[in-house]
Order: C-alpha cells, then sequence, then structure tokens
C-alpha cells in the first residue's frame, strides 16, 4: 500500500472495447471530482500515455455518454507497452502532468501490462474489469459481457425465426477467442441445440451424434453456437461442412455475427455496474490501495489484488454443461 497522497488520477481503456466503457470513464471522473481531486483523461489506452495524449476532465466533460458504446478516450492494444522504454515514456507523462494514479479500465492484456508498470515504477493502480469475454479472474462479471450476451441473444433470435422456416440447421459463431462464456449464455437464452466452446472440445462425432438425437426427437430446425476459439474444427466453415456431408436432412447454414457484439448502447446492468467500479476504484485509489482491481462477487462490488485477476483466464462454470443436455431435450 502506497502512502502518498492522490490528487490527480488519469483514467484509460485498453485493449477490445467493451459496451459500459463510457460509464465507467464517467464513473472515475465524477468521483474523482466529487472527492476534490482532478482527474486527467488518457487517450487510445497506454498508445497515447506514452505519446502523452492527455486532457483534464472536468465532470461536465463525461455529460451524456452513460447511455454511449465505445470509448469516447479510444482504446489500443499497445505493443509499446510491453517494453521497457515505453513504459519508461509512460511514467515521465504521468510525472509531467502530476498525475500520482492511474484507474485502467480493460480485460486481463491490460492488466497484466499495468501490474507489470506498477511493480517496476512503484505506482498506484487499480483496474476496472471490462471485456465482453467476461473471462477476467476473481470478478463474477465484466463490464460489456451483458450487453454483449444480449446482442448475440437477440441475433440469434433472428436467425431462429428464418432458421425454423426453412427447416434449416445453423452454425452461429460468437465472439470469444478463449473464453466460452459469451457462447454459453447467448446460447443457453438463445435456446441453442449445442454451444461449443474454447474450453471443452468434444469432437466433432459428439456434435454430430447430438444433431442426430434432436433430428430423431421430431425437431425440423436447429441452432449451434459456437465460440470463436473452440476447437472442434478447424472453424464454423468446416464445422458446417462436415455435419452437412454426414447429416443429409439437415440444409446448413453459416452466419458469424462479429463485431456487433462489441457495440450498441451499454445495458442497465453494465451501467450500473461500470457505475460501481468506477466509484469503488476511485475510493480505492484514495484510501491508498493499489495494485488491485474492482470486482462484482454475490451481488456486491469489492476489490481485490490485481494478482489475482491476472493469474488465470477465468474458467466457464461447468455447472451450466448439464442444462445444455436437459433443455435441448
Ligand atoms: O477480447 C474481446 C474480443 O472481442 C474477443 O472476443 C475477440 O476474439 C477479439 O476481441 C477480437 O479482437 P479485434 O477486435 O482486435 O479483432
Amino acid at each position: 500500500m502506497g502512502r502518498k497522497q492522490i490528487d490527480r488520477i488519469g483514467v484509460l481503456t485498453s485493449g477490445g472495447d467493451a459496451p459500459g466503457m463510457n460509464a465507467a470513464i464517467r464513473a472515475v471522473v465524477r468521483a474523482g471530482v466529487y472527492y476534490n481531486k482532478e482527474v486527467y483523461g488518457i487517450f487510445r489506452g497506454y498508445e497515447g500515455l506514452i505519446d502523452g495524449d492527455i486532457e483534464r476532465f472536468t465532470a461536465r466533460r463525461v455529460s451524456n455518454i452513460i447511455n454511449r458504446g465505445g470509448t469516447i478516450l479510444k482504446t489500443a492494444r499497445s505493443e509499446r507497452f510491453r517494453t521497457p522504454e515505453g513504459r519508461k515514456q509512460a511514467y515521465q507523462n504521468l510525472r509531467r502532468y502530476g498525475i500520482d494514479a492511474l484507474a485502467v479500465i480493460g480485460g486481463d492484456g491490460s492488466f497484466r501490462g499495468l501490474k507489470v508498470f506498477a511493480d517496476e515504477f512503484d505506482f498506484p493502480v487499480v483496474g476496472i474489469p471490462a471485456t465482453i469475454d467476461n473471462d477476467i479472474n476473481g470478478t463474477d462479471f465484466s463490464v460489456g459481457f451483458d450487453t454483449a450476451s444480449n446482442t448475440a441473444m437477440d441475433a440469434i433470435d433472428k436467425i431462429r425465426d428464418t432458421a425454423s422456416s426453412h427447416n434449416r440447421l445453423f452454425f452461429i459463431e460468437v465472439m470469444g477467442r478463449n473464453s466460452g462464456f459469451l457462447a454459453l449464455y447467448s446460447g443457453i437464452a438463445g435456446g441453442a441445440e449445442d454451444i461449443l466452446i474454447p474450453e471443452e472440445n468434444r469432437g466433432l462425432n459428439e456434435l454430430l451424434f447430438q444433431l442426430k438425437r434432436s433430428k430423431r426427437s421430431g425437431k425440423t430446425s436447429s441452432i449451434v453456437v459456437v465460440a470463436e476459439g473452440d476447437k472442434t474444427g478447424e472453424n464454423v466453415f468446416e464445422l458446417a461442412r462436415y455435419i452437412e456431408e454426414n447429416l443429409k436432412e439437415y440444409e446448413v447454414r453459416v452466419v458469424i455475427i462479429g463485431h456487433i457484439q462489441r457495440g450498441g448502447s451499454p445495458t442497465t446492468f453494465d451501467r450500473v455496474l461500470a457505475s460501481r467500479f468506477g466509484v469503488k476504484a476511485v475510493e480505492a485509489l484514495l484510501d491508498h490501495h493499489t495494485k488491485v482491481a474492482t470486482g462484482y462477487r454475490n451481488n456486491d462490488v469489492i476489490i481485490y489484488p490485481l494478482e489475482e485477476a491476472i493469474q488465470a483466464p477465468k474458467k466457464v462454470s461447468t455447472k451450466l454443461f448439464p442444462l445444455i443436455e436437459i433443455l435441448t431435450t
């Protein structure tokens, strides 16, 4: 725990954007101003920190953004921040502006860089989990996940209409390079016949078995939700080809929902979560906590070590797996 008084707080968004990041920025800025501190917006993530792309933010500067997707601070995945030279430059810019603490809104990659930086310069930092992947360890939910899973579910609902009209089988790819949360939640909510995720490769035969079973049970159309990082096939098109060749009764189509899942107005849940995280992050810094992340557990907002947040990606709940089989009977 550092003990130097905090007068100026910097805030940035980093990594893939997530709906609700703006609500988190707003909360950090407003909480900082509420506690009579100065808050500085840093643009383009760690890239802007290295380049000195920094602006003093007033409470009014964040008006009318709570409802907006994306991030007004813009974001980036910074290669330069991975280098000691880049981080040194970033530190010098913080010193130049007299910024004595940093709040980073982003995912596990961003937190990893933040931890290295904080260790290197003994600089007070806090991480605010925001990623549609929901894969940050130690928090039940990350900002953006609820909105993204609702967006994916809406798309699945629409595809269901056309799937059932044509008696077709659809493979729908949702985002998640290393994580199956989005696929699991949107798949269960969208009534998917099967859900394929990177964490659990059940193999092509098992998928075929499941689809044959559903055909036998009288279903005329089906939806399979596939996470982007799933390894059951080479990619979603190969999966579709395999099933089409081995299950001639079905006409198969593929839809990749893509970056639509990253945009859009955040849900109530994400706005409230982001607001609570932002305020908690500022309070944590002012209480001289450092190298912590804000988290959501048991309907409460907490802080916990950044180390725990980055030690490994959060595991999907295996409790959901049996549900899929039961619900697709
Ligand atoms: O981490 C969020 C995420 O949307 C992943 O689900 C996805 O694999 C990745 O970002 C895509 O990254 P990019 O927008 O850089 O292509």
